[in-house]
């Protein structure tokens, strides 16, 4: 086991209901005004937007709102949300709906509490000095952004797909009611769980020693995703589904999954960004189009590891070699996707890139030449390049 860091300050207020509590949760923290932020019209024909503006006027709390935030969230409207919470005096921002708008909040909470500019910190140039303290009550159960460190967001000039980490942004709480996820869309129930899945299995494929309790509970988590995964695409309303699939999304990502091994491998991810920046897909769907060449692309630079999955995560039957069993291993993991109605290559999202395109995505993926991905393998702008032809 390495040495680990395990930082999880978000207080997590889980079940029925919870949504009741979002004002006195923001008013134990003690702020003026708070900049209730949201997404493109789920929470407000659901209804829950109302709830909300209810509870903190209960609470007795001060706010304002901005709605209108995309899936992969645009950095002009971050743009905006700094403006109006100085113009405003907010001091918290309570994001309401999907990794979206929780991360768009953070960016927001980073440009107000540093006074940079925001960009700054997801181009690298430099750390953001603080961030406004940020609440999620959460609509859909797939980015763990409720819990995680990270911030993604995508700058329209260049279409650059940008993440930034910083503990600063880690919500101060998380409201989870699985019965807001009823009303998602299936497809984008199991884009959420199949990202869900990677963020533990960027963490479990990244050329680690064995880790006999971490790499347990990412097994486990895997197996319980998967399950719940397939009854929620016939019974969208089961409760227990739901709730076993929303705390697997704030566990997967909230670091549990990477104690005592190295920070993951994350390649598929930074692969899946710029295919988002490029051409606004489903994160999870991007993920699920590129894993399988990612797999096999790596694939040799730790067999028993893979195979080991294939057992113990997929239920293949060991074969006469770890190459063989880890390969059968993809085969079932692309099985799986397929059934809860993923992609298993890029055609599969509805988008044919030409080869031009796919130089592209390869030299935004390395910075234009600047860095390498992974580490299961350190892959190139020629590596990243292969793995996007060999995922079309
Ligand atoms: O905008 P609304 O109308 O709310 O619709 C959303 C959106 O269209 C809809 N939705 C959400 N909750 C719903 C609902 N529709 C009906 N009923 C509900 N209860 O679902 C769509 C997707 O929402 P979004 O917030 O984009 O989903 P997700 O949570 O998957 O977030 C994806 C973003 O998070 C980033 C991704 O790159 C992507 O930009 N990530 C953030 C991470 C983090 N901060 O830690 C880690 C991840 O790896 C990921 O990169
Ligand atoms: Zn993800």
């Amino acid at each position: 086991m390495e040495n680990f860091v395990y930082y999880t300050p978000t207080k997590v207020v889980f079940g029925k209901g919870t949504e009741r509590q979002a004002g006195e949760l923001v008013k134990e923290q003690g702020c003026r005004k708070v900049l209730v932020h949201y997404g493109s019209g789920s929470v407000v024909r659901s209804g829950l937007l109302d709830r909300i503006y209810g509870s903190l006027t209960e609470a007795g709390v001060n706010y304002v709102s901005l709605g209108g935030v995309v899936p992969n969230p645009r950095l002009s409207l971050v743009r905006e949300g700094i403006e109006l919470c100085r113009k405003e005096g907010v001091d918290f921002i309570l994001a309401v709906g999907g990794g979206s708008v929780i991360d768009s909040a953070k960016a927001i909470g980073y440009g107000v509490a540093d006074g940079g500019d925001v960009w700054e910190f997801y181009e690298k140039k430099r750390k953001a000095a603080a961030c406004l303290p940020i609440g999620a009550v959460v609509t859909i159960a797939a980015a763990g952004s409720e819990m995680s460190d990270s911030s993604v967001i995508t700058n329209e000039e260049g279409w650059l797909k940008r993440g930034y980490s910083s503990d600063l942004g880690r919500p101060k709480f998380a409201v989870m009611n699985p019965e807001l996820t009823m009303t998602l869309p299936r497809y984008q129930t199991a884009s959420g769980c199949t990202d869900i899945m990677m963020h533990t299995m960027e963490r479990y494929f990244c050329n680690c020693t064995t880790m006999e309790l971490t790499d347990g509970f990412c097994e486990h988590l895997l197996r319980t995703v998967m399950k719940n995964a397939k009854i929620l695409m016939n019974e969208p309303d089961n409760y227990e589904a739901r709730a076993e699939v929303m705390w697997a999304g704030s566990l997967s990502h909230n670091g549990l999954m990477e104690c005592g091994g190295p920070h993951g491998d994350w390649a598929s991810h930074q692969l899946e960004h710029e295919l988002g920046g490029m051409f606004d897909v489903a994160h999870g769907a991007g993920l699920a189009a590129v894993w399988g060449s990612w797999a096999r692309y790596v694939m040799d630079a730790d067999p028993a590891r893979f195979a080991r999955y294939a057992v113990n995560v997929m239920g293949v039957e060991p074969e006469n070699s770890d190459t063989k069993t880890a390969l059968r291993g993809i085969e079932a993991t692309e099985d799986f996707f397929r059934s809860i109605g993923m992609p298993v290559c890029i055609k599969d999202l509805g988008i044919d890139p030409t080869d031009e395109q796919v130089h592209e995505l390869a030299e935004k993926c390395s910075h234009f030449r600047k860095r390498t991905i992974g580490c299961m393998k350190k892959l190139d702008v020629d590596d990243m390049y292969r793995i996007y032809r060999n995922a079309l």
